[in-house]
């Protein structure tokens, strides 16, 4: 599609993208044949790149380009008393609520207020005689609505066509205790553990019980000595990991922003204790690292996590920097701050980043016997490091991503008429496919061989497609909505048809300004080297 004209439309709907997603291949729901598995998702050939770019990104930038972080890739399931001595065990819960009458599960913490008459009743009793005295409880605006819920739940208790008793009605104000869908009475919050639970071994005991990791941090932490052992490296430096988590979450939604089965890419970096710095060097200065303390250290992860944000291309303008209230950190936290991206949905979390002093480390120490202490010959002091965590979620920059990417021209087409062109405007560091290889037709050899010849050489270096069918519009169609940043065309000026200027040229089709220009085909890989990175 050559366009002579373009304007863009603004506003991603999460259902124009979930569309996409299924359409072309980035994402789909889990267990899809089955009717679908709640929390779970699979990513198809598009959505599988994306993700690997995201991780291989994040791993060139924060392991292999730094000389103070190495990594680590540590399995799924560990020792149970592992998540003992994080907390988890007992700790790691949210509040849920669930509707009497529909049974549908809410985080307590999640539901919005309500405000309105609520009706209330002591109980029902049918035309048999049978009766029920459960209290209950319906807020809603229109009485007959609010009678009707509640004859539905005294029916879900066995009565038939029931009598309500006891009606009285008060006016509440910004109340969480009835379902927004409803307005049913919900049961008082009970704390869930998110920790899916499996047994170890044939036997089904209380001793046998394991857990799939919530997060993969634990595991940096237990293995912190053997790692900085191994790899000699001093404090400050980190350990990073990429890998699977699993959160048993009671509202799983907005697409896969809360899944129940989600890969994390968490850094844990030590440092020293305040005190070990300031007996080292009295003042901090700001462009030697080596004086830094932990308030310093949280600050400089804060602005290399928003700059790498912005590398992978989530503009600034749509990335917020969230700082923790006290009554929302940790007793154990000293500082936390989550980076929020613009979703279609409301700003929300794409990683924390959090000072989480000597608190892993040492619960560890306590619960293994084992000593996390850790000898600083410069500073000659024995002491438990402390830590600084960026935690981010690769789904959930995915996510981003796509939302960010997603983009709907209205463009004229050479017919004429207007027309809408869905594109995926991903950096091309990041796009899935980074280039695709087209013969102008496919029924003409010399086209195909010329165009073979250079989609085999280029598939070497960069993930590249071959298309060959339909028209070159509906090629670039296909294209644009999986965010290939250029598509090459081979064409019978290539084939030196036109004059032997152009020959042995092919066309390079921008995906953004789809505009064309013409390049010698042995300077295709330079040409791409230098814009895709
Ligand atoms: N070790 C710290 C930790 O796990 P967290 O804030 O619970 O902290 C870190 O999780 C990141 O993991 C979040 O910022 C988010 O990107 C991702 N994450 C957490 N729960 C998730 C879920 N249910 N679905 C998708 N991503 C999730």
């Amino acid at each position: 599609m050559n366009a002579k004209e373009s304007s863009e439309k603004t506003g991603t709907t999460m259902e124009k993208l979930t569309a996409l997603c299924k359409r072309r291949g980035f994402i789909f729901q889990s267990s899809d044949i089955y009717g679908g598995i709640n929390g779970f998702w699979d990513y198809g050939p598009y959505g599988a790149e994306l993700k690997r770019n995201i991780k291989d990104t994040w791993w060139q930038d924060i392991v292999h380009n730094r000389d103070d972080m190495v990594g680590l890739d540590a399995s799924i399931i560990m020792h149970p008393k592992i998540w003992e001595a994080s907390g988890h065990t007992k700790q790691f819960s949210d509040p849920m609520a669930d509707c009497l009458l529909t049974k549908k599960r809410f985080r307590a913490d999640q539901i919005e207020p309500q405000s309105g008459p609520v009706y209330r009743y002591t109980g029902a009793m049918d035309a048999s005689g049978k009766a029920s005295n459960s209290v209950y409880a319906v807020l809603h605006e229109d009485m007959t609505k609010a009678r009707k819920t509640a004859k539905a739940y005294y029916e879900t208790l066995g009565l038939k066509d029931p009598t309500l008793q006891g009606e009285q009605v008060e006016q509440v104000t910004d109340s969480t205790g009835f379902n927004p869908e409803n307005g049913g009475l919900l049961t008082p919050p009970r704390a869930f553990n998110l920790m899916f639970k499996t047994f170890v071994g044939p036997v089904e005991d209380d001793s046998n019980v394991a857990y799939l990791r919530p997060e993969t941090a634990q595991a940096i932490f237990t293995q912190f000595l053997n790692v900085q052992v191994v790899s000699r490296k001093r404090v400050p430096f980190g350990i990073a990991q990429i890998g699977k988590a699993f959160r048993n979450e009671i509202n799983p939604r907005n697409f896969t922003f809360r899944s129940r089965e989600f890969e994390q890419m968490e850094i844990e970096f030590f440092i020293k204790p305040d005190e070990v710095v300031r007996a080292q060097y009295p003042e901090v200065i700001a462009d030697k690292p080596e004086t830094w303390g932990w308030s310093e250290w949280h600050a400089y992860w804060v602005e290399q996590r928003l700059a790498w944000y912005e590398s992978i291309g989530l503009p600034a303008a749509k990335l917020q920097k969230y700082v923790a209230t006290q009554k929302e950190l940790a007793h154990y936290a000293r500082a936390g701050v989550d980076v929020n991206f613009d979703f279609p949905f409301g700003a929300q979390e794409l990683e924390g980043i959090a000072a989480r002093g000597d608190y892993d480390l040492s619960q560890h120490q306590q619960h293994s016997g084992k000593s996390f202490e850790y000898f600083d010959d410069e500073a000659k002091a024995r002491y438990i490091p402390h830590v600084i965590e960026p935690s981010a979620g690769v789904d959930r920059i995915a996510l981003a991503l796509l939302c960010h990417a997603y983009t709907e021209e209205e463009i004229t087409g050479e017919n004429g008429k207007k027309e809408t062109r869905v594109v995926m405007k991903f950096a091309p560091r990041i796009a899935p496919v980074k280039v695709a290889v087209f013969p102008l037709l496919r029924n003409k050899p010399e086209l195909v061989a010329k165009a073979q010849a250079i989609y085999q050489e280029l598939r070497r270096e960069f993930v590249t497609e071959w298309d060959d069918s339909g028209n070159v519009g509906k090629r670039y169609r296909r294209q644009d909505e999986i965010g290939t940043p250029f598509c090459i065309t081979v064409d019978f000026d290539t084939l030196g048809e036109k004059g032997p200027e152009l020959k042995d040229t092919v066309t390079i089709r921008d995906r953004d300004t789809m505009k064309q220009e013409r390049v010698a085909s042995s300077e295709l890989r330079a040409w791409l080297k230098s814009r895709i990175g």
